[in-house]
């Protein structure tokens, strides 16, 4: 194990899509940013410099940060923001994790245009349980906004509405032939013929999931979220924001001088407006006799086929085929008793809208909000995790987190009259080691909608999902608690409920959340406070110097 030294740069760079070109916040002028790659077992310190009049915090999404949650990144959970023309050194050491990760600004909407790849390799003499591939590719989609994302959102908070959606879904930055303007801005995968390519998808968008494919290919699913997984083979890979799928790809044998399109559109259940374009690019062939050429036409290339927008029940039975490897070198330790459970309707609602305001929101007189429990959670002005260190909660959160609705009802039939939401930073304390068990409720009060829900500081079983209200009677009986799916976000099913459990065994705060950005700007997140351990490698240790102040 080594350390690696990187630095990121927060500065403005003029970029063009669609013909448009604007000033955006890069790292070190890039988009996307740059890649990090590292082993298992390595320490990595990134300082990151901010140049820039926002205020920044970068997380490094499924890392676990054993101990060092100082390194998370969440703006106002584990720490202050990075201020203009300040320093922060992320040092921490990646522990017994290895597989896809992706690295993003955690604070407003930046992360529209800050994240990257975070690459773990497998110890140096450690294979993949699968195929070596002949080459790794990362491909990491995001979304492209002709307008400036920060201004999007801030109005959309201000009128109580539903903000713009972007103009274009982006591969490794590039939106495709299929949007005006853009056949230049394709991007373009080369390959040999009879290989085995490792694709490492990321979804980075901000607010939409994905379906993706490659026309007349086949692929093997290997890990999800950096965790192996039991091999499945599919032509569709459905992709959460937050999430993480490496995926093999065998090319054809035999050169078959051809070349192909890979798309991705969103799946999408919700109200309201969506961004219902295609982003493709191009499988090229070595030698390939139809070329996708200079001008970058894909003239008589057929789309792969990607199931319509609203496949839930696709969705479902993709989600349900992930499974743990389980096995002596890569057991699963499912919790199979638990000490804590959790119901939590996971949702949009409504709040009061203030005095004098012109509020777009569902009802006239609202607000959107989203929701755990009715809690929508509101941001402190300082740091959790240093509130809790330091003993000084007081005035910054309180402990009182609802376990359960506060008012029962059919989550996935017709909602009660009054279902808006409270504002407040409430956290659940959890002793060090607590088994947990949650229970992610959708509810249909603004319609059925899946919820890409993500948590920061572990891997969770998902031990069961399903369609309508979740029946504690019956639905645990069904639980696979054997080799279910190791992961760090996943997709509330819409109309439905998904379980999951896991151990408390990192002491910190650690933030919970929907990955869609606007969800998470309307308050649907929340935060865990794990207490420490007895032994000396169960406590947090203690912040480094450099820590923003707020
Ligand atoms: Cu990838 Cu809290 O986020």
């Amino acid at each position: 194990a080594i350390t690696r030294h990187y630095k990121f740069n927060i500065r403005l760079q003029n970029m063009t899509r669609l013909c448009h070109t604007k000033s955006m916040l890069t790292v070190n002028g890039r988009f996307p940013g740059p890649r990090i790659i590292a082993r298992e077992g390595d320490r990595l310190l990134i300082k990151v410099v901010n140049h820039v009049s926002n205020n920044v915090s970068i997380h490094w999404h499924g890392i676990r940060q054993l101990q060092t949650g100082w390194a998370d990144g969440p703006g106002y959970i584990t720490q202050c923001p990075i201020q203009t023309g300040q320093t922060y050194v992320y040092n921490y050491t990646i522990v017994g994790q290895r597989g896809t990760f992706f690295w993003h600004a955690h604070i407003t909407w930046l992360r529209a245009t800050l994240y990257g790849p975070l690459i773990v390799l497998p110890k140096h003499n450690v294979s993949y349980p699968f195929e070596k591939p002949y080459k790794e590719v990362p491909i990491i989609f995001g979304e492209w906004w002709n307008a400036n994302p920060e201004a999007v959102i801030t109005q959309a908070l201000q009128t109580g509405g539903s903000p713009n959606v972007s103009d274009a879904y982006t591969i490794n930055g590039f939106p495709g032939p299929l949007y005006n303007c853009s056949a230049n801005e394709t991007f373009k995968l080369r390959v040999k013929a009879g290989k085995t390519y490792m694709l490492r998808l990321i979804n980075a968008a901000l607010n939409d999931e994905l379906f993706f494919s490659i026309a007349n290919h086949t692929f093997t699913v290997v890990e999800a979220d950096a965790i192996y997984v039991k091999p499945f083979e599919t032509d569709v890979v459905l992709i959460t924001p937050g999430q993480t799928t490496n995926v093999l790809l065998k090319t054809k044998p035999n050169s078959p001088n051809a070349t192909f399109l890979m798309a991705a559109r969103p799946y999408f259940t919700g109200r309201g407006t969506f961004d219902n374009s295609t982003v493709a690019g191009i499988l090229e062939y070595k030698k390939p006799s139809i070329s996708s050429s200079s001008n970058g036409s894909i003239n008589g290339l057929p789309l792969p086929t990607l199931p319509p927008i609203n496949a839930t029940s696709f969705v479902a039975n993709f989600s349900s085929k992930f499974r743990s490897l389980a096995n002596a070198q890569f057991p699963a330790n499912v919790p199979q008793t638990v000490q804590k459970q959790f119901f939590f309707t996971v949702g949009l609602g409504t709040s009061p809208c203030l005095k004098n305001q012109t509020c777009q929101g569902p009802n006239n007189s609202t607000k959107f909000a989203a929701s755990i429990n009715n809690v929508s959670f509101a941001l402190p002005t300082t740091a959790l995790l240093q509130a809790h260190f330091f003993g000084q909660a007081n005035g910054v959160y309180t402990t009182d987190f609802p376990s359960t609705p506060l008012m029962p009802f059919n989550y996935t039939g017709t909602p009660p009259n009054n279902t808006m939401v409270a504002n407040g930073t409430k956290v659940v304390v959890l002793p060090f080691n607590t088994t947990v068990e949650v229970v992610l409720q959708d509810t249909s009060i603004l319609g059925a909608e899946s919820h890409p829900l993500h948590l920061h500081g572990y891997n969770f079983f998902v031990v069961g999902q399903g369609f309508g209200n979740f029946d504690p009677n019956k639905d645990p009986a069904k639980f696979n608690l054997v080799d279910p799916a190791e992961r760090n976000t996943i997709g509330v099913p819409s109309g439905g409920w998904v379980t999951f459990r896991f151990r408390a065994d990192n002491p910190g705060v650690w933030f919970m959340h929907c990955h869609f950005e606007v969800h998470l700007s309307w308050g649907l997140k929340m935060a865990w406070v794990v207490m420490d351990g007895k032994l000396p490698n169960q406590k947090l240790l203690p912040p480094p110097s450099d820590l923003p102040k707020c």
